[in-house]
């Protein structure tokens, strides 16, 4: 089962540039969770903040009780092997055989002989889809497939907990369709737990159990997805939405006068209407159950007090027998 990670009061800056500040959130374990943000507010920075590649001013990242931004360097290292990463440009190395690629922890962390090598490699090979295109380069493949096998390669140290960045970046639509269906049926089957970094609204829609969104150097929110898909904060209602009405500019933040402005001429065409909370995707036909999905139901069910109306009424739904949403 996957474990908790615990985010609290994290704050980093690159010199006088500060880019988030008193960042707190738990992952729960087992749970997909998707922090969303527009370009440059430092998704790429928060998850390389959680594995301890990049050292924050402040706060904390707890993982089993090693904390990957003030624990010694050994102990953050050690704690690194639960991570599976899945970056935004494949990574791959571009003269080695996909096989390869995907081996390459394996060969490089563990001691493990050819033969049980390869079983490994063929057996995650086969869960992301890739049967037979082992031997090949990853220039003589599609984009998708090399997001797919990107995230076999995250998989062979069986990992408790998966980072992805961006893993719709340069897919089609129907691509990020199949990929969000995989990364469900990678939960459901593995039971890590899993944070996606992404800007792209159907994986935010369909995919996560919870949902986080970085701008203006903190964390707007995060909980259970049906806070941040009703929500009604000006930020997060206009990037679920993809209108250009709101706080977020073309390339910066928007100066109060637009604001304004937007605000006499009625907010835009979409001010107003009823945000719809699509179902969550399960697990393909044959999965087991996903485990972090019973957790979250209970978790969610007990705090349901604190939550506002709009997210309530939607959670009711997609657990109501009629709601298609978990059963058992
Ligand atoms: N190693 C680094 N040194 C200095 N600045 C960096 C470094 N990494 C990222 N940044 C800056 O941090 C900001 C956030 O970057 P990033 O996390 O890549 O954004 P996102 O992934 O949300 O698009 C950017 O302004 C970027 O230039
Ligand atoms: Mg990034």
């Amino acid at each position: 089962m996957g474990i908790e990670v615990v985010v609290e009061g994290l704050t980093k800056s690159f010199g006088k540039q500060n880019i988030w500040q008193d960042v707190t959130l738990t992952l729960p374990a087992g749970e997909v969770s998707v922090m969303l943000g527009p370009s440059g507010t430092g998704k790429t920075v928060f998850l390389k903040s959680i594995i301890g590649l990049l050292k924050p001013e402040r706060g904390r990242v707890l993982i089993d009780g090693v904390d990957m931004v003030g624990s010694p360097e050994r102990d953050i290292y050690e704690t690194r092997k639960l991570f599976g990463l899945m970056f935004q440009d494949g990574a791959l190395f571009g003269s080695m055989t996909l096989f390869d690629n995907i081996a390459f922890p394996l060969r490089e962390h563990t001691r493990k002989k050819e033969s049980e090598i390869r079983r490994i490699v063929m057996e995650r090979i086969e869960v992301v889809g890739l049967l037979g295109a082992e031997g090949k380069l990853p220039g003589e493949i599609s984009g998708g497939m090399r997001k797919r096998a990107g995230l076999a390669r995250a998989l062979v140290l069986d990992p408790q907990i998966i980072l992805c960045d961006e893993p719709d970046s340069g897919l089609d639509p129907v691509r990020t369709a199949y990929l969000s269906q995989l990364l469900i049926d990678l939960n459901a089957q593995i039971d890590a737990t899993m944070l996606i970094v992404t800007h792209n609204l159907d994986i935010a829609a369909t995919v996560p159990d919870n949902m986080g969104m970085l701008f203006r150097q903190g964390l707007v929110t995060f909980g259970p997805r049906e806070v941040l898909l009703t929500s009604e904060e000006p930020v997060v209602a206009q990037f679920l939405g993809g209108r250009r009405e709101g706080p977020i500019g073309m390339s910066e933040e928007k100066d109060a006068a637009t604001l304004a402005r937007e605000q006499l001429s009625g907010g835009g065409d979409h001010a107003g209407q009823p945000r719809t909370v699509v179902p969550q995707l399960e697990p393909s036909p044959g999965m087991p159950v996903r485990q972090g999905a019973l957790r979250r139901r209970e978790r969610v069910l007990g705090m349901m007090a604190q939550l506002p109306e709009a997210a309530r009424t939607a959670i009711m739904r997609s657990y109501s027998p009629a709601g298609g949403g978990v059963t058992g």
